[in-house]
């Protein structure tokens, strides 16, 4: 069974919409994996997502509701054997908390390492198109993600 953890910052908007790509992808072809979002921060602990992310990821067939945020922890360094962070911050975050094995989400599905942006301050007209977009960006990765972590 390979462990995989995703990060961002609050694991209200970014990871937890990975966490359920992956948890989709993984019961759809009955994988062997065990997923969970974190953030590094506190700061919404206990709190579900943000409302856009459950709703970009349930026009997607996808419910992410009952998740919950939660803060990284130490017992996690030996929990997870692969650890995919949303943006250089989170990476370096990780990192510096004790992490190994710290990956950027953007080094996959050929979209050239770049960061998925936070969309917690996007505002106005630009959010269903930012987390759209965002929910692209991280859908495609996991799904470059879980394909090379099942051929392992
Ligand atoms: P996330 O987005 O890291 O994708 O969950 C954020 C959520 C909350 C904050 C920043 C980013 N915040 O500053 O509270």
């Amino acid at each position: 069974m390979k462990k995989i953890l995703f990060v961002c910052l609050g694991n209200i908007c970014r990871s937890p919409l990975a966490h359920g790509v992956a948890e989709d992808i993984i019961s759809k072809e009955n994988l062997d994996f065990e997923v969970d979002s974190a953030g590094t921060s506190h700061w919404h602990n206990g709190e579900a997502p943000c409302e856009n992310s459950i709703k970009v990821a349930q026009s997607h067939g996808i419910d992410i509701s009952r998740q919950t945020s939660r803060q990284i922890q130490k017992e996690d360094i030996a929990t997870y054997d692969y650890v995919f962070a949303m943006d250089r911050q989170n990476k370096e975050d990780m990192e510096n908390f004790g992490f190994k094995n710290v990956y950027l989400l953007g080094d996959f599905a050929h979209l050239n390492g770049v960061n998925v942006p936070d969309p917690y301050f996007f505002t106005g007209q630009s959010v269903t198109f930012g987390f759209e977009k965002v929910y692209t960006m991280i859908a495609t990765c996991v799904e470059d993600i879980i394909r090379k972590l099942s051929k392992e």
